[in-house]
């Protein structure tokens, strides 16, 4: 396992070529995804093992990435937490009866994935089953303050006036939720290493519409109380914030193994500042994909040449979009094996 391309890329060791994988790559861009999802609603396709294993190999069979990440999403580990969660048509995610109080706190109990999400592991088994040892399988969640902007929002937020409004408001009571759910999310990537996740990625999706004074405040201690509380021998962590790059100073003092940057960082800047310490992932943007062979070829190159050839974990800066044409991520995948090669 310790051969694995993405793992000793994450632990900054030599490999012969940068490993490759996409976010968001089991999902709507693949013909033969939205065929399941043609006979099942997504929170199913999550619950069910077959399902969520057949979905999460086809970008492997698809596209020849360098990782599988098992298909789940950030937001199904609330539920057993009791926070009823539904996705309609096209309406996105949504929490019906969300967290805005203490006493609304006092209903959230943090329970055992082994009962509340025993569809998880037996997804994972699945997964390292076929997989068959070509490349590791990622586990992942979103991180504390990003899983709370849902709880506390019951949607995606815009302006996160709520969960902001309890921060300046009332931060204690607020901390009492993100404890809660870091305890959650803690024990939940535990089950995950426990029943094959290979290397662990943490999504902080919303923390990049913090200040940096905010994230050190209300975001940055609960994902350091997560990862710190990992058994992860061998299992490296990888903390990603879309629109993060003014919080890579903080980003960089909690212990993760790998900092993920969206588009809007510079690879290069960052390799200088955190290079000797941290393996990067990133960073193209997802809309390169819509280009050229060349152009998407060239943009690789770029980014190759700015992260150098030690820890870097080649990845988009934020989730494939789902109208990518199958042909233009495949080019995208063999312009990295290619260029990628490191004599
Ligand atoms: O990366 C992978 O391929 C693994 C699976 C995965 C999904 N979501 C599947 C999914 C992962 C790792 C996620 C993470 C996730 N989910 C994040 C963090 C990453 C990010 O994008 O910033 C967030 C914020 C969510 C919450 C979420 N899930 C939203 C807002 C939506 C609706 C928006 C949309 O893209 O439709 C989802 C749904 C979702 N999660 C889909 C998939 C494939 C689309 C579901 C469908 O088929 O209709």
């Amino acid at each position: 396992m310790a051969d694995h391309l993405l793992i000793r890329a994450a632990f900054r060791q030599p490999v012969e070529r940068t490993p490759v994988w996409m976010m968001r790559q089991a999902g709507r861009f693949l013909p033969e995804y939205r065929a399941v999802r043609e006979k099942a609603d997504f929170l199913t396709m999550c619950k069910t093992p077959e399902l969520a294993a057949e979905v999460s190999l086809q970008p492997l069979e698809a596209v020849d990435v360098d990782a599988v990440i098992f298909f789940s999403d950030i937001l199904t580990m609330l539920e057993p937490m009791g926070l009823e969660l539904t996705f309609g048509e096209g309406e996105g995610p949504r929490f019906p009866d969300p967290i805005r109080t203490s006493a609304d706190i006092d209903r959230l109990s943090v329970v055992d994935p082994a009962d509340g999400l025993a569809f998880v592991g037996d997804a994972l088994h699945l997964c390292r089953e076929r997989i068959a040892g070509r490349v590791p399988l990622l586990g992942f969640t979103g991180a504390p303050y990003t899983l709370a902007t849902y709880a506390v929002e019951g949607c995606t937020g815009k302006n996160f006036n709520h969960i902001k409004r309890w921060y300046y408001r009332e931060p204690e009571t607020l901390r009492r939720l993100l404890e809660k759910i870091a305890d959650q999310v803690t024990v939940y990537l535990n089950y995950q290493i426990e029943n094959g996740a290979q290397a662990v990625q943490l999504f902080d999706t919303w923390a990049g519409a913090l200040s940096p004074e905010d994230y050190r405040e209300i975001a940055a201690p609960y994902t350091r109380q997560v990862i710190d509380g990992l058994h992860r021998d061998g299992v490296p962590v990888i903390l990603y914030i879309n629109g993060g790059g003014h919080h890579l100073d903080t980003m960089a003092t909690l212990g993760a193994d790998v900092l993920s940057l969206d588009w809007r960082t510079d690879m290069a800047e960052a390799k200088r500042k955190y290079g000797a310490t941290h393996c990067l992932q990133g960073n193209l943007d997802p809309c390169a994909l819509y280009g050229t062979e060349a152009r998407i070829r060239q943009e690789v190159q770029r980014v190759l040449d700015a992260a150098g050839k030690v820890g870097h974990i080649f990845n988009l800066g934020h989730g494939m979009l789902p109208d990518i044409p199958v042909e233009n991520a495949r080019c995208f995948v063999r312009a990295v094996k290619e260029l990628g090669v490191h004599g």
